[in-house]
């Protein structure tokens, strides 16, 4: 059985936090920029990263500390630097602060990237659907893919109007320099209405056995699954990255599992309801536990099981021997014994 108390070494090193500097900033739309981090070269090796991963940041504001997940826009064979881009979101705290106050020179407190949205190892092709701030891993995948393989890219980036495109003309001067591998159709909302089924069909008729990647808001995602599905393409050849968390289930009544949960100081004991997670357990508690993605993908939830068992529903973070010290991510573990103690670190 883990004990709760871990030593500092034995912490995973993706829940370490180091201070980067902001070396550029990049406006690109009126609605977002990019940012270009330093990394000294001692952090190097903790900072490769792959095309379609994302690293976490954490930000004090108003009191509290926020954890915000930014994918790439950079791809580590073509750009040699790590630059992540945010898109405002309406009322956002981090997004519009990172957009506002944060100036060239600024030191931000970065965990080393992560994520499983990155380039397969096939050789067929590639169809990818994006939408606004979701253009942002997808770019990073389909320049590795242009620099790095043969393959061909067919890009459908749906946006409000042309000028909102994040990286619109780079794309449109990438699709000029290889005019035989990549297409990029730019879909306008307010001319054309939202992406539907149809224009998904449009997009990916002729693909054959292509690898498909989708990364926008909730809507539209669902929208080029759900068209994907109708042209009979598996589950097993379609990658999604999602920004925002997933409807979560409704939780039940309560099952006679016991949770304790540790974080920041305090220890909350309370009755589990069945399908609760351990991360809505321990709000239900009152805590404010850490998360992002929500998702299973990013690890910002991770807690380390120290009385008891729980499973995950969904892990694409946790390497097995973490699994086998104990840390499970909250947001998908659910308890598997009558007690279970579980501490943030
Ligand atoms: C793996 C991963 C990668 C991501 N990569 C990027 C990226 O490359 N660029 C980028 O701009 N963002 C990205 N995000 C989203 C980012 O982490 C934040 O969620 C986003 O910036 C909003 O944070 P906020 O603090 O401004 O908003 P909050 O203050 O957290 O939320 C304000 C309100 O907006 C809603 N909301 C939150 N996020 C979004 C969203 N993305 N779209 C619409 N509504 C939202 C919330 O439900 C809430 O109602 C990524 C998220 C994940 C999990
Ligand atoms: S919040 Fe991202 S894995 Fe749990």
């Amino acid at each position: 059985m883990p004990s709760d108390a871990v030593p500092p070494d034995r912490v995973p090193e993706r829940l370490r936090y180091h201070p980067l500097r902001v070396r550029r900033i990049v406006e690109e739309t009126p609605e977002a920029r990019s940012l270009v981090f330093e990394v000294p070269s001692g952090l190097a090796g903790a900072f490769a990263y792959e095309a379609g991963q994302f690293v976490t940041i954490r930000v004090a504001r108003q009191g509290r500390t926020h954890l915000r997940s930014y994918s790439m826009s950079s791809a580590p064979e073509v750009d040699g630097e790590l630059r992540v881009t945010v898109k405002r979101v309406p009322g956002g705290l981090v997004s519009n602060w990172l957009n506002d106050a944060v100036g060239e020179g600024d030191v931000l407190d970065v965990a080393r990237p992560g994520g499983s949205f990155v380039l397969d190892r096939g050789g067929h092709d590639i169809v990818a659907f994006a939408a606004g701030s979701g253009i942002t891993p997808v770019f990073s995948i389909l320049k590795t893919a242009l620099a790095t393989t043969g393959r061909r890219v067919r890009l459908l980036y749906a946006n409000r109007a042309r000028e909102a495109a994040i990286f619109g003309d780079e794309l449109d001067a990438l699709a000029g320099r290889h005019p035989d591998r990549l297409a990029v159709e730019h879909h306008e909302d307010l001319a054309r209405g939202f992406v539907d089924r149809g224009t998904v069909a449009r997009h990916a008729a002729g693909a054959g056995d292509a690898a498909f990647y989708i990364c926008g808001p909730d809507g539209f995602m669902d929208v080029a699954e759900a068209g994907l599905r109708d042209l009979g393409v598996g589950q097993d050849r379609i990658r999604i990255e999602r920004f925002t968390p997933a409807e979560q289930p409704a939780t039940g009544p309560a099952d006679g599992i016991e949770v304790t949960v540790k974080l920041g100081g305090k220890t909350a004991t309370v009755a589990h309801r069945h399908n609760a997670t351990l991360l809505q357990t321990a709000r239900s508690a009152g805590l404010r536990a850490p998360s992002s993605c929500e998702a299973g993908t990013c690890a910002t939830c991770m807690a380390r099981v120290v009385q008891g068992r729980a499973v995950m529903r969904n892990n694409e973070a946790l390497t097995p021997d973490e699994v086998d010290e104990g840390w499970v991510l909250t947001c998908q573990a659910v308890p598997a014994s009558p007690v279970v103690e579980v501490v943030y670190e």
